[in-house]
């Protein structure tokens, strides 16, 4: 059982490299139904964008722990007539056990757990995706045992995804390369906080150039070219993301046993081909039901279930 009660999860730089490893540990456990844990608590999702994957494994993952979860709409509670954060938080918190929040800015999830003083779960800001880039990692370890020295490419926008991704391949000893197109890189910050956790230890590259970045690798990992809150740019980037499709051509550059991984909505044709995300390599599938163990995992964690 990992130590994590009462703490909040904002960002993966939250978590230690033993830390993370625990949770995996426990998300195979509980997937595997040797270990089965109990927790009669109340969970909190805060949704401000759309989600089917972590609305869904969220939901289940704490019915499966003996707990309830409130689904809180923002345009059904006074958060879309303006209340402030700090209120809602400070007001949640008296009904709630744990919040799962889904929304824009990385400093709204912080300032929402300034005032919170149950667990906060960053369930996807604009910054980061932290429970995504578990269950990505428990999948890669699904299918290649040890993570450390294995290397992970991610092809396309340097969004939330890529930023989680930089820190937790830092964080299992995983080498991480980001092929992205001039001015979509990923964040400055995060990109230090990786480096940082690396110390050296592993590859961290950023570049322009997806063939030299996929060849060899173990991972090849995409997302959508325009995130939730960009769509009106989509169109224009369609061109500009083009050489950073996942497709067959790519996917031969990298190791044969190479897996690759999409963390899902995924748009065929556009980041990754209809051939690749439907292939033998492709484990997106397996990664997407890993959401409901690693969150388990996760909350089993934060709220010390026995
Ligand atoms: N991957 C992911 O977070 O999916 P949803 O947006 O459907 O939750
Ligand atoms: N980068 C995508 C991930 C969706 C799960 C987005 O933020 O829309």
């Amino acid at each position: 059982m990992t130590a994590l009660s009462g703490r909040d999860l904002l960002s993966l730089n939250d978590l230690s490299p033993q830390e993370v490893r625990e949770l995996l540990e426990l998300a195979t456990q509980l997937k595997s139904q040797k270990l089965k844990l109990r927790c009669e608590k109340v969970l909190g999702l805060l949704f401000s964008k759309a989600s089917t994957r972590t609305r869904v494994s969220f939901t289940v993952a704490m019915y499966q722990l003996g707990g309830q979860v409130i689904d809180l709409n923002p345009n059904v509670t006074q958060v879309s007539r303006g209340e402030p954060v700090q209120d809602t938080a400070r007001v949640l918190d008296r009904y709630l056990d744990i919040l799962a929040i889904r929304t824009f800015a990385q400093e709204e999830l912080e300032t929402f757990a300034n005032y919170a003083r149950v667990p906060v779960i960053n369930a996807l800001t604009d910054l980061e995706h932290p429970c995504q880039v578990l269950a990505d990692l428990l999948t890669i370890q699904e299918c290649f045992g040890d993570l450390s020295g294995l290397t992970l490419t991610y092809v396309g926008d340097g969004n939330n995804v890529a930023n989680s991704l930089l820190l937790g391949c830092a964080l299992v000893g995983m080498n991480v390369r980001i092929a992205i197109p001039n001015g979509y890189e990923p964040n400055s910050v995060v990109v230090e906080q990786a480096r940082a956790i690396s110390a050296g230890k592993t590859e961290i590259l950023i570049t322009n150039d997806a063939k030299a970045a996929a060849k060899g690798v173990n991972v090849l990992y995409t997302d959508v070219w325009a995130s939730m809150g960009q769509e009106e740019e989509a169109s224009n980037r369609l061109p500009i993301f083009q050489p950073y499709q996942i497709n067959d051509a790519l996917l031969g550059l990298a190791d044969k046993q190479a897996i690759v991984l999409h963390c899902l909505p995924a748009h065929r044709g556009e980041e990754i081909t209809e051939e690749v995300i439907e292939g033998s390599q492709s484990k997106v599938w397996d990664q997407a039901e890993n959401r409901l163990h690693v969150q388990k995992a996760l909350l089993a964690s934060l709220l010390g279930a026995k």
